[in-house]
């Protein structure tokens, strides 16, 4: 059916599926890979930038940007379950509204997943400079970070890229065994992070807990006092919310669960909810510790705490198990990015070389050298605040995406089955569009600007050569 927006994609897969899933996942299992995928830079590294822009308030920073993921999260998980093909949010919105929408979001999503490659390779970076450093091998600071952060090239960062992608062309996926123990890892490493600050709380810390406001006001920029930026809770969660996504991981699993209805839900608020504690804990032992002036601006806040206390060998565990799990992280959204490609390109909005897959590994390797070479540029020069709150634009839009889809989905073609259903869909769906927007408008300025360049680019293509001849299945 053609609309405004375009044609739109039948629900009902259009490709053969030789092979169903096998049902087998419970909801521990879930769980196990939501947290897999979500805890990664974003509570390792970026807790201190949103301290700098929230201060001690950055607590409610996380809790915020937790219910909005919350509810996105839910209606990501009855689409997965609806529409049983790939694609993610491009799919959905194809389905929902029509080609022109879900190119936007497809556009989007390329922006997100490739920039969530970057930010988690710069992030990685400094923990594996600082870990080096620790064991008495430092790296010469030029090499170790971009111009804005006073080096000249992050080559680490770069070749944590290279690895990875290298890992992906030779057909790795993450296995479940290995996901598992690293879940265990990363959640050992911040139990002991709590565990080690808690005694040395100092409540002194925590006044003013609103330096800057809640709602966005321009000030000074902390780290570069020659900048005016948006500061307060809000801006902080906006930049923070990037802690929170990777849960798309627990809705594609959708078709392999056992009992989708309870255990996709249990699985996505789930690990949901033990993200926000987990984070929350962590920030406000971190604040609690060491005054949030003192890491705010380290590449590695959270082992710098330590070290601050003099918890030498603490730091050392911390940034071993930050250096050992964080590439799991790239791994996974350089695979999602191979993934929204192909289904692009098998949509007839990319060329189709771009999806072809090889036939022995079945990676799409043209699109991952490709991805790889755009992502390790970005991770070489870039600082790591923006490029986050780039990767945050995008999945911002493609988040907004999939709960207006929910919604609309619910009305085009309410009698659908649904093997999970969204609870107070319409209140639930509000608070994913509304509270995304919220993010959107407090993302700093350069951001937005960037952003919008970025789409006005992508329709540009779209219009020029796309439209209108692409196939809707
Ligand atoms: N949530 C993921 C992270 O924080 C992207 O690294």
């Amino acid at each position: 059916m053609a609309s405004i927006w375009g044609p739109t994609k039948a629900i009902e897969p259009q490709h053969d599926h030789a092979h169903t899933l096998k049902r087998t996942l419970s909801w521990p299992h879930l769980v196990a890979l939501g947290v897999g995928a979500i805890v990664g830079t974003g509570i390792l590294t970026l807790t201190g930038v949103g301290a700098a822009l929230a201060g001690p308030g950055v607590i409610l920073s996380f809790l915020i940007a937790g219910l909005v993921c919350a509810a996105a999260a839910l209606a990501y998980a009855e689409l997965a379950t609806m529409i049983p093909q790939a694609g993610s949010a491009y799919t959905y919105s194809y389905a929902a509204v029509g080609e022109t929408i879900a190119w936007i979001v497809g556009w989007s999503l390329i922006l997100e997943y490739s920039v969530v490659c970057s930010t988690v390779a710069v992030g990685w970076s400094g923990y594996f400079a600082g870990f080096m450093e620790a064991n008495g091998w430092g790296l010469p600071h030029a090499l170790t970070a971009g111009p804005y952060a006073g080096g000249v090239v992050n080559v680490p960062a770069v070749a944590i890229i290279a690895v990875v992608a290298g890992l992906l062309m030779v057909g790795t996926r993450e296995s479940a065994t290995l996901n598992t123990i690293l879940v265990a890892l990363k959640l050992l490493a911040l139990a002991m992070f709590v565990a080690i600050t808690l005694p040395a709380f100092d409540s002194a810390h925590f006044h003013p807990f609103f330096p800057h406001g809640f709602f966005p006001t321009e000030g000074a920029d902390p780290f570069d006092p020659s900048k005016m930026i948006k500061l307060g809770v809000l801006p902080a969660a906006s930049i923070i919310f990037f802690a929170f996504y990777g849960f798309d991981a627990v809705s594609t699993a959708a078709e392999e669960a056992r009992n989708p209805e309870r255990d996709m839900t249990i699985g996505i608020v789930g690990s949901m909810v033990i993200c926000v504690l987990i984070y929350m804990a962590v920030a406000a032992s971190a604040i609690g510790a060491v005054p949030v002036a003192d890491f705010a601006n380290s590449p590695e806040p959270l082992a710098l705490v330590l070290r601050s206390m003099g918890q030498i060998f603490a730091s050392k565990v911390f940034g071993a198990v930050a250096v050992i799990a964080l590439p799991t992280v790239i791994l996974a959204f350089l695979f999602g990015q191979t993934r929204i490609f192909f289904v692009m390109a098998r949509d007839g909005m990319f060329p189709r070389k771009l999806g072809e897959v090889n036939p022995k590994s079945g990676v799409p390797v043209l699109v991952t050298i490709l991805t790889a070479i755009v992502v390790a540029a970005i991770a070489a020069f870039l600082p790591l605040a923006e490029i986050a709150a780039l990767a945050n634009a995008g999945t911002l839009c493609a988040f907004v995406a999939v709960g207006a889809s929910m919604l609309v989905l619910r009305r085009k073609d309410p009698t659908r089955e649904r093997p999970f259903r969204v609870p107070l869909a319409p209140l639930v769906g509000a608070v994913a569009i509304l509270g995304c927007i919220a993010l959107f408008v407090t993302l700093p300025t350069g951001t937005q600007v960037r952003f919008f360049v970025w789409n006005i680019a992508g329709l540009a293509i779209y219009f020029l050569f796309r439209r209108g001849k692409t196939v809707a299945g």
